[in-house]
């Protein structure tokens, strides 16, 4: 892999970068440009179809328009990619396309979502809620909860989706950034729910979000990658996603040792 220098506004920016991140900023944004590295995103490829089963492309495709704010596109493709190989580490029933359709639509509420509820999503601090404004991180999950209802009703699956398989995807999309939630229900979840939260948490540890945020967040790579691994036990439901959690930040960590040396 190749790294180069780059250099950003307002931010410090790590001593290297990896050439294959490629970012974006929006054209037309109206916020300060010293908050403006929130808003970056790594523009969407036909490429990224790629990596997604195959079976669920024609769905990803219908909803794709819903996906193109703060790299939801890209995330959601990616994660994809990983959706095989966890669940290929479970011996118990799983209803894989139930947590196929949940992980596609679960961030697509982002697009209903201003610049600023996105700026303060990504850790904006001095920007304050409004009083009665929601949350984003809960406001993003409401609104894919709206946009999954309508898209679950409007396409023709093959076969249909019954009812009660609707409702597991609404409900997956819901508690999708609740890990503790999750994890720490009285009645165990279903393993579909479990399952979302952790393919969708694996987007931290990619290559492509890992170096992303070093920017968008304003972390240099050595911090970050320390962070993660901090915090890996209580972002991951299940031990399988944990493992294959572990197995990307090694990569990180291998990758951040490059530049630091
Ligand atoms: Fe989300
Ligand atoms: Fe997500």
């Amino acid at each position: 892999m190749q790294f180069r220098k780059i250099s950003f506004p307002n931010v410090v920016p790590p001593t290297e970068f990896p050439d294959d991140v490629k970012l974006s900023l929006p054209n037309n944004s109206n916020l300060p440009t010293d908050q403006q590295h929130y808003l970056l995103f790594i523009p969407w490829e036909e490429s990224y179809l790629i990596g997604i089963p195959r079976q669920y492309v024609d769905f990803f495709k219908r909803v794709l328009p819903h996906l193109h704010t703060r790299t939801t596109d890209v995330h959601t493709a990616v994660c994809l990619g990983y959706l095989d190989e966890l669940l290929s580490q479970f011996d118990q029933p799983i209803n894989e396309r139930v947590v196929a359709l949940a992980l596609i639509l679960h961030d697509s509420g982002w697009s209903k979502l201003s610049e600023k509820e996105i700026a303060m999503s990504l850790g904006v601090s001095g920007l304050k809620l409004t009083e009665g404004a929601k949350n984003p991180k809960e406001k993003h999950a409401l609104e894919s909860a709206k946009i999954t209802t309508k898209m679950l009703n409007d396409y023709d699956f093959i076969p249909p989706l019954n009812e009660k398989e609707k409702e597991l995807i609404i409900q997956a999309v819901l508690y999708h950034d609740k890990p503790e939630e999750v994890a720490g229900a009285e009645i165990e979840m279903p393993i579909e729910i479990q399952l979302l939260v952790d393919l969708d948490h694996l987007w931290s540890f990619t290559h492509q979000n890992f170096w992303q945020d070093t920017l968008r967040k304003g972390v240099q790579p050595k911090e970050y990658v320390q962070n993660l691994q901090r915090d890996i036990d209580d972002y991951f439901v299940t031990d399988q996603g944990k493992e294959l959690a572990l197995k990307l930040l090694n990569e990180r960590l291998d990758e951040v040792e490059v530049i630091e040396k």
